[in-house]
């Protein structure tokens, strides 16, 4: 018997109900995905990542203090009518330009249980297909696609599929860690384990989940018999460690990301975000990397400077 082919994934769902504690004071009143990351928040690149993924459908698990985030992909009619009477086209294009491509909804979490609990909240709008999973503080720098790889993983594997990133074994209990197994494809492995936040003498291997998950729908039932893990929170990675060890489920794969990928929830990644984004823009670029150098040569010479 021949398969019927797999239906190809457009269901995106983006979790930023998250309150943005490590980033206080910026994120007393305002979302930690709205940071600018230059000129754009951070969860623009993110929505950009996946309508450049083919994923038209996106939704926003959010949580309380998230309208600005909502406004954003919203149309701004006072501003666009302002700028159109300025025949500002160039202006125009930016202010239309977030959420281009998608079609957005929003669900709240409400109660605060942990991203498993977050990833529950999808199921109504989710329904029976495979869907991808987007963390609000993770930017995949976009010159190194990977939602690109993990889809054509799953479409030609079935089951669900992580985005691993090999990190140094005493930050471990920073992440989701997995236990693999190497298959016939170069960075592509069999997920055969997974603990969250592992202490490192605990950690399975030095493979690190980052925030792109591409997941069979089978997830919501088991997110459903998933109690409270670490922290006391719903764990995805406790429900993605169940199908990993089931054999009903389909398989797990873990695709290793080898680029650029910056957790913008900390405040040290957020500043290497922005000076990466930033050297390589066009209208940036030129003057900002020959300042960035003198800058770095100053500070070699005369230890930290403040200006
Ligand atoms: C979450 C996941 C963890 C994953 C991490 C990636 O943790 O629970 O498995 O490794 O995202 O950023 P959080 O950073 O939300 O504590």
């Amino acid at each position: 018997m021949v398969d019927a082919p797999r239906q190809a994934v457009t269901k995106a769902v983006l979790t930023v109900a998250g309150l943005g504690t490590r980033f206080l004071p910026a994120t007393k009143a305002t979302p930690k995905e709205m940071l600018p990351v230059v000129d754009k928040p951070a969860i623009q690149y993110i929505v950009e990542e996946a309508v450049a993924a083919g994923l038209t459908d996106v939704l926003f698990v959010t949580g309380r203090n998230k309208t600005s985030l909502e406004d954003h992909f919203d149309r701004a009619w006072e501003l666009e009518s302002v700028l159109e009477a300025k025949d500002d086209e160039g202006r125009l294009g930016l202010v239309r330009s977030a959420g281009l491509g998608a079609d957005i909804h929003y669900t709240r979490q409400g109660d605060p249980k942990g991203l498993g609990h977050a990833v529950l909240c999808a199921e109504r709008h989710v329904g029976q297909v495979p869907f991808a999973v987007f963390l609000g503080d993770d930017l995949i720098d976009p010159r190194d696609p990977l939602l690109a790889t993990m889809l054509d993983v799953q479409a030609r594997h079935g089951g669900s599929v992580v985005a691993l990133l090999q990190v140094p074994r005493e930050q471990a209990h920073l992440y989701g860690c997995a236990a693999v197994e190497s298959t016939d494809e170069e960075d592509v492995v069999r997920v055969t384990d997974l603990v969250e936040k592992p202490e490192p003498a605990d950690a399975p291997s030095d493979l690190a989940i980052i925030g792109r998950y591409v997941l069979a729908p089978e997830i919501f039932d088991v997110l459903r018999d998933t109690g409270p893990g670490r922290g006391g929170e719903i764990q995805l990675t406790d429900a993605l460690r169940t199908l990993a060890r089931s054999e009903d489920h389909g398989p797990v794969h873990g695709v290793v990301f080898r680029g650029r990928r910056y957790d913008t929830g900390d405040k040290l990644e957020y500043l290497k975000a922005v000076v990466r984004l930033a050297v390589q823009r066009d209208d940036l670029g030129p003057e900002f990397g020959p300042w960035l150098r003198e800058f770095v040569a100053s500070m070699e010479q005369e230890g930290p400077v403040s200006r």
